[in-house]
């Protein structure tokens, strides 16, 4: 027994214990703090294994402090490859996927001529055409390579461009290729029913993944992956030390995540995301990513009625990109020009916008995804860009 907490120090529970302790789904309205930490010292805490007890000495201790701590709340935080050849492994996304996606590449050993980004442009609104995905494959195999990974993305960092998972599933599965989705901040709107066309397609999807940090309100980092076979993950990736062996693990009896990804040490990362959707409900959710992206909407309305400036993507979620128009057609002023505002308005440290290029236009991107955002925020980001475009507008005669 952990004198300091009353509980042992090693777990006494047997697997699969809190299964039907909890309930299947997320609570559609906020339950009450108390309840949540009731269940969390009577359900949670006996599954635990106390690495921080006096008399815990397995292993090697995962040491905290109070300072530590503070410094957390401070930071706020294919078998089919089996003898295959990694020069034959070929991987495809488009030239809007994020670019974690060819570091994940690289630290997996793909050859970096082997990372296909295939062209995208406005007539998809930036999303991968299939069709350029389908002829890239066909050419690979032709010339003896093996098509083995598709990564489509449901929400690009630079517009929140759609990649069509249906007609990117059917390829992935005719070839046999492992199809992920990336759908870091836009998955979680699909919470709501009206933003979940955008995954339609996603159950021929090998692996999908959010970043429940962006826009769940689950604080960084917390980025939930499914897969579809765990299997495949776990042939990959099991090590089976001496030390690490107990009965229910040899029996299967238990999710062991270090057989999920490559490090053995994890944090606890389920339990906020859990507190979330208990302590707001999913219907509360779902209402924050509503009124975001009726921000959103409502500066896009701003933009749309003022002539000097236009919206240059299709607006599916809480992202606008927009412009200054060009004058007389010449870009390389308008990107100039835009480049220029931009710097201005977050000079005035006021408020805080991006930016991104999209077929050589430089693009201003207004992101609603604050919690504290409200409407006078964004009627506020709308006047001072106005006034600081006013500058180029009428003094420089743009
Ligand atoms: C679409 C997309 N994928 C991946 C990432 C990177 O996520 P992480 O920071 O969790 O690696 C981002 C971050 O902005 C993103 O927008």
């Amino acid at each position: 027994m952990d004198n300091s907490s009353g509980f042992p120090v090693l777990s006494q529970v047997q697997p699969g214990y809190l299964r039907d302790m909890l309930p299947d789904s997320a609570p559609d309205h906020p339950e009450p703090l108390k309840e949540l930490l009731d269940d969390v010292s009577k359900k949670i805490i006996p599954g635990l294994t106390h690495w921080q007890s006096p008399s815990y000495f397995a292993y090697y201790a995962s040491s905290t402090s109070v300072a530590g701590f503070l410094g957390e709340m401070l930071r706020q935080d294919n078998e089919k490859v089996g003898k295959t050849s990694l020069s034959q492994l070929v991987v495809y996304a488009s030239d809007q996927t994020h670019s974690s996606f060819r570091k994940a590449c690289l630290i997996g050993g793909i050859h970096e001529e082997n990372i296909r980004l295939l062209k995208t442009d406005s007539s998809t609104n930036y999303g991968m055409p299939p069709k350029s995905v389908e002829e890239a494959i066909s050419s690979d195999l032709a010339e003896g390579f093996i098509p083995f990974f598709i990564c489509a993305t449901v929400g690009t960092t630079s517009s929140a461009a759609v990649d069509p998972l249906v007609p990117l599933g059917k390829i992935a599965k005719n070839y046999g290729i492992w199809m992920h989705v990336d759908a870091a901040y836009a998955g979680n709107a699909c919470i709501c029913p009206e933003f979940r066309k955008y995954i339609d397609g996603v159950e021929n999807a090998d692996s999908i993944n959010i970043n429940a940090h962006k826009w769940l309100f689950a604080n960084q980092t917390c980025s939930p992956l499914w897969v579809k076979d765990r299997y495949s993950l776990i042939n990959a990736l099991k090590t089976n030390p001496e030390y690490l062996e107990y009965k229910v693990s040899k029996r299967n009896e238990v999710v062991n995540y270090k057989d999920w990804q490559i490090s053995l040490s994890r944090r606890f990362r389920s339990l906020k995301l859990w507190m979330v959707l208990r302590l707001y409900g999913a219907e509360n959710l779902r209402n924050f990513i509503r009124d975001h992206v009726n921000l959103a909407r409502h500066f896009e309305d701003y933009v749309a009625q003022d002539a000097h400036f236009e919206v240059v993507t299709t607006r599916y979620f809480s992202l606008v990109c927009f412009r200054l128009v060009p004058v007389d057609g010449d870009e390389d002023k308008c990107n100039e020009r835009n480049r220029e505002l931009l710097a201005t308005v977050n000079s005035t440290g006021q408020i805080f916008i991006s930016h991104t290029v999209l077929s050589g236009k430089f693009i201003l991107r207004f992101a609603v995804g604050a919690p504290l955002t409200e409407e006078k925020h964004v009627t506020e980001a709308w006047r001072i860009i106005q006034k600081h475009a006013s500058k180029f507008i009428h003094k420089k005669k743009y």
